[in-house]
């Protein structure tokens, strides 16, 4: 039976809850308007842990979460969300809609929200627009952090020649498995189980940090001319990432930026 989150709240906070559960695996949402301003959200998740999970996210909610003997009827419809262009190449559609793609785009459908990567995060949008500038036809792609595999759906739209996807989290991997088609190599795991110069493209969406310390084995498996795609740090933290990838002996080419997110292109020269 499901569970059910409800809480009253202003329309700009409703705004922002929903905005919130893009990444939450969702049964169904009710809004009401209750009062001029005041509006009644009822939110239904398959498991107490996973409602648990989302309203750790927002702390300031005063919410009440029940078992419900069904979904409401009227949560049966999925969220309003729009299938959405990005960049020249891609439409990213829920994946309850069936809206074609426009003629010259990829049509990527949504993962579901239980892992990283719906797609509709600034860094994932940053990566995609990456992707379709510098993954070349042919290319063998390493997807690093692959979340829901979203990147690597995107290698294949690109026409790569083979993707292979890892993750550290066994949950997202799994996520993957389920969201990709069968061509994708994909294990449990970072950079350092792929042999060196594996690859032409390395696509990561990983947070800074992480990005500084892996600098180096990113170099490691891409072939002489190589490219690799960042994402996932503030514009702030990109000039000291870039120093880190200098010191590793991966060069920048381009550089692109959504809200306050950036996106890197580096390159291994050749020799
Ligand atoms: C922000 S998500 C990106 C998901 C997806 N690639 C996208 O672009 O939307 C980052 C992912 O990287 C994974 N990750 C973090 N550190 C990692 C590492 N050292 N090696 C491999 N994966 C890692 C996380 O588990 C997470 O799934």
């Amino acid at each position: 039976m499901p569970w059910r989150v409800a809480l009253d709240c202003s329309t700009e906070q409703a705004e922002l809850t929903l905005a919130a559960l893009l990444d939450h695996p969702v049964q169904g949402v009710v809004e009401e308007q209750t009062a001029p301003g005041v509006t009644r959200l009822q939110i239904f998740f398959d498991a107490r842990s996973a409602a648990e999970g989302f309203l750790s996210q927002l702390p300031d909610l005063a919410a009440s979460i029940e078992q419900c003997a069904a979904v409401d009827e009227a949560a049966s419809a999925q969220p309003d969300w729009p299938a959405l262009p990005i960049g020249d190449r891609f439409f990213l559609v829920p994946s309850w809609r069936n809206d074609p793609a426009p003629p010259g785009r990829i049509r990527l459908p949504m993962p579901p929200g239980n892992a990283y990567g719906t797609g509709l995060h600034a860094p994932t949008q940053i990566m995609l627009r990456l992707m379709e500038l510098h993954l070349r036809p042919g290319d063998a792609v390493l997807d690093l952090g692959t979340g829901s595999g979203i990147l690597s759906a995107a290698a294949a739209g690109l026409g790569c020649s083979r993707v292979i996807a890892c993750d550290t989290d066994p949950d997202a991997v799994r996520a993957a498995c389920s969201y990709l088609a069968g061509n994708t190599s994909l294990f449990i795991g970072s950079v350092g189980s792929v042999r060196s110069v594996a690859v032409d493209l390395v696509a990561a969406n990983i947070d800074a940090p992480t990005l500084h310390e892996l600098a180096p084995e990113v170099r490691r498996v891409l072939r002489p001319g190589g490219r690799a795609l960042l994402s996932g740090f503030s514009e702030q933290e990109a000039s000291a990432l870039q120093q880190s990838l200098a010191a590793a002996g991966l060069t920048v080419f381009d550089r692109l930026t959504q809200d306050e997110w950036a996106g890197l292109a580096i390159r291994r020269p050749e020799p």
